[in-house]
């Protein structure tokens, strides 16, 4: 019995161990420690800009005390405080020597807003410019825009991965306090049509499951749609043997309960859950992670992550360059599984989909024992390939910044180990 679990416990560290990358830094720990800044703190997480800016190296947090938040806090939707706090990050270290050293006195530098792909123009660039007095001022680069923010103080450094300055008033890009539309107006199939996905989007509109995407949207959901490309692709299992509800979970398969930005896919180190999991089959998504390319594994294929369609808080979409493949509906090795894992109590539907459309039957469920393929490598040098990923822009440093990292690695292996051994126990 015990034994039997072995090769999971070993599949689980090897997944564990490949994607651990080095974390040089965590922005929510260190603002832990400054009760002052803890209204900014609990808006990076909200908008889960804090796993962006520790996915990055060579970075500057500008940071705004309780009171100066208050111009943003409850006045405007999460999309909007998220676009003006990725203003506030900037793709360069800056420390207060450094901000007193500025060639000519003045630079432009890039944000983390201009890798979202929703900044036109300069509108993701900040001016920092050296004053008289010793005075830093820091504005919108976008002409005509004045210096309204000021550096006051130092908060914490680590050289020259992340520093983190004090500012004085938040950055104001022209437009940037528009609220976008907000999730219950997207037009989610006039988005993927444009993004080449029509397939896809037929798919989700005869099986209803469009309505289950909406539904979900409200809370926070993050689809991914595989381009038209990935439907023609060779060897692909052919669609149309699915039974209805079965096509309904591999729709569902293909998106996520939550708001799951680019950054926070990338700090994913345990397989996620997908709109298709429920408590008797898993139908979940391990995410491996090199440099800016992020792959999906299911079990059965890898899936390079290609384009942001849409970022915008509490909706995610991204384009997928191949479909993905559950191992419950299309593992290899359908044998009778050896019932070592009491099944746990029939959930007729999955949970977060309480729409009244399509009955979902719980799909044949072989015991999810097929162990999930060892992750596979995405293809070389080729970043995901939106100017959304960040791979376009100045940050090319934070490229390529996989590393080992031992104590991190020991400790994510013990932890996993334990976490094994605690599922054997229950
Ligand atoms: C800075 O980040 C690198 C990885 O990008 C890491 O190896 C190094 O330990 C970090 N430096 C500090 C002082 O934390
Ligand atoms: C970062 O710190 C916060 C608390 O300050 C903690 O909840 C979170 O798990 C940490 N993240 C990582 C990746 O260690
Ligand atoms: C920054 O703004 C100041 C004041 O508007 C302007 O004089 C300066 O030229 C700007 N710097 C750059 C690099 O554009
Ligand atoms: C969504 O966009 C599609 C394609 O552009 C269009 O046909 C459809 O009418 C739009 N739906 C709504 C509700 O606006």
């Amino acid at each position: 019995m015990a034994a039997s679990h072995i090769p999971l416990l070993f599949l689980l560290s090897v997944s564990l161990l490949s994607i651990t990358t080095t974390t040089a830094h965590n922005i929510s720990a260190i603002l832990d420690g400054y009760p002052e800044y803890s209204l900014y703190n609990s808006y990076l997480s909200q908008t889960k800009l804090n796993d962006e800016i520790n996915s990055r190296t060579t970075i500057t947090c500008l940071v705004l005390n309780n009171g100066a938040m208050s111009a943003l806090a409850g006045k405007h939707p999460l999309s909007v405080i998220k676009k003006a706090l990725s203003l506030l990050v900037l793709l360069d270290y800056y420390d207060a020597s450094k901000l007193h050293d500025i060639s000519k006195g003045t630079t432009l530098t890039t944000t983390l807003y201009q890798t979202t792909g929703n900044a036109p123009g300069n509108l993701g660039f900040v001016n920092v410019t050296d004053l008289k007095g010793g005075k830093v001022g820091f504005g919108s680069a976008a002409p005509g825009s004045k210096l309204d923010s000021s550096y006051s103080k130092s908060v914490k450094q680590i050289p020259y991965n992340i520093s983190v300055l004090e500012i004085d008033a938040p950055i104001i890009a022209p437009g940037i306090l528009v609220a976008p539309a907000p999730a219950s107006d997207v037009n989610i199939t006039g988005l993927l049509e444009k993004a080449g996905c029509k397939t896809f989007v037929s798919l989700i509109t005869s099986s209803g499951v469009l309505k289950i995407y909406e539904t979900a949207a409200e809370k926070g959901l993050t689809v991914f749609a595989p381009s038209d490309e990935a439907f023609k692709a060779p060897g692909i299992p052919d669609l149309t043997k699915l039974s209805n509800a079965e096509v309904v979970t591999l729709l569902q398969y293909h998106a996520l309960p939550g708001y799951t930005p680019i950054g926070t896919l990338k700090s994913s180190k345990a397989p996620i859950s997908t709109l298709a999991s429920n408590g008797a089959s898993k139908y979940d998504l391990t995410v491996t992670t090199a440099g800016d390319s992020v792959t999906l594994d299911t079990g059965v294929d890898a899936s390079r992550v290609s384009g942001t369609v849409l970022d915008s808080t509490p909706l995610c979409i991204f384009t997928v360059d191949s479909l993905l493949l559950p191992t419950e509906l299309f593992g290899k090795s359908p044998s009778p599984a050896p019932s070592v894992v009491p099944e746990a109590a029939p959930s007729p539907t999955p949970v977060l989909s309480p729409s009244p459309t399509p009955e979902i039957s719980s799909a044949p469920s072989p015991l999810p024992l097929s162990p999930p393929a060892p992750p596979t490598p995405s293809p070389e040098g080729s970043p995901a390939g939106s100017p959304d990923s960040g791979a376009a822009t100045a940050d090319s440093k934070s490229a390529g910044n996989v590393e080992f990292n031992a104590p991190t690695l020991i400790k994510t292996t013990l932890l996993a180990a334990s976490a094994g051994l605690l599922a054997l126990v229950l």
